[in-house]
């Protein structure tokens, strides 16, 4: 994994590849989305983070496609990730992916992940299904999860917390888990796990959603590199080996978040990083839902 450029990619355990600094687009909306997208893939970016919650991925959407046409690229240059909102059923899961496929009108989905795990066990385990299902269809490239706890990635992985013996074949490993990950939230148990499933572990919040960026530790590092916050914070997620996406509304931001790969953070400045862990929730956290 080369860790010079934006062009950086991570290899998934599915052969695929993601780009390993992605676009994150919560809380942008309609006009905005469409614009910040826009920005995004014109400063290089060429991986976007959407979710059926968003309710952007029309925009979304559109913003690639327009893009796409414009700069004469292939579909496959872009790497697109969209998430299920509710955890139902088997169908009502396929039912949301070619909903989503079409809002989007991509052809195919690059990654789709269950966004978090509400619904039990037994819910989880058919939704996960319903992914495997529709990535064999093609309807989508790769399968994950998002926000699962330890617990709900063993139901899966494992079989694990099946009662009388029903239902408790593993499933396939997600290929991605997408949760909350940097310094002050490290989530070392999960982060294991999922190293030694070879599951790529994806940051979202990666700019601690600018809660931190005064914090004294980090605020050294800004002025030793001469680098943002911002930046300290995403060059330690891609130095972690994840896969990091920053959210911003501001072109300059979204230009300024690119720029990372003329410093390298020392390894005892790692560590110093990774012990300001204190479990810091920035916006929700449904690890432990039952
Ligand atoms: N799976 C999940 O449950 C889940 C949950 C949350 C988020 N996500 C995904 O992860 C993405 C990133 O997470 P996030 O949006 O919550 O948080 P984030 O990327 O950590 O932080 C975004 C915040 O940082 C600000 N910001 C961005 N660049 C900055 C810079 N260079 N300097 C100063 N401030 C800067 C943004 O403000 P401006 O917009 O004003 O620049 C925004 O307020 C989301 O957009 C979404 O795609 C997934």
């Amino acid at each position: 994994m080369s860790l010079t450029s934006l062009d950086a990619k991570v290899k998934l355990r599915d052969g695929k590849e993601i780009p390993q600094l992605g676009f994150g687009t919560y809380e942008l909306d309609g006009k905005d989305a469409y614009n910040a997208v826009t920005i995004a893939l014109e400063a290089g970016y060429r991986h976007i983070d959407s979710a059926e919650w968003y309710d952007n991925e029309k925009e979304v959407g559109q913003a690639i496609r327009d893009f796409l046409k414009r700069s004469g690229l292939p579909r496959s240059d872009v790497f697109y990730t969209t998430k299920l909102k509710n955890n139902v059923s088997h169908e009502a899961t396929l039912a949301s992916i070619k909903k989503s496929l079409d809002l989007c009108g991509l052809e195919y989905l690059d990654l789709y992940l269950i966004h978090g795990p509400w619904g039990g066990r037994t819910i989880r385990r058919a939704c996960w299904r319903a992914l495997c299902e529709a990535r064999d269809q093609g309807l989508i490239r790769t399968a994950g999860v998002s926000t699962f706890g330890l617990r709900h990635l063993k139901e899966i992985i494992e079989g694990a917390g099946g009662t009388d013996g029903t239902d408790s074949e593993p499933l396939e490993v997600p290929v991605v888990h997408q949760i909350d990950l940097h310094p002050f939230q490290t989530r070392t148990a999960i982060v294991e796990y999922c190293k030694e499933q070879g599951i790529t572990l994806e940051a979202w919040a990666p700019l601690v959603r600018g809660m931190r960026f005064n914090h004294p530790v980090v605020k050294a590092l800004s002025e030793k590199y001469s680098k943002a916050p911002a930046q300290i914070l995403l060059r330690y997620s891609l130095q972690k080996g994840f896969v990091a996406i920053p959210k911003s509304s501001s072109k300059t931001r979204i230009y300024d978040n690119t720029n990372l790969f003329d410093f390298a953070i020392n390894d005892e400045e790692m560590k110093e990083l990774d012990a300001l862990d204190e479990g810091l929730v920035t916006d929700w956290d449904p690890t432990n839902c039952p």
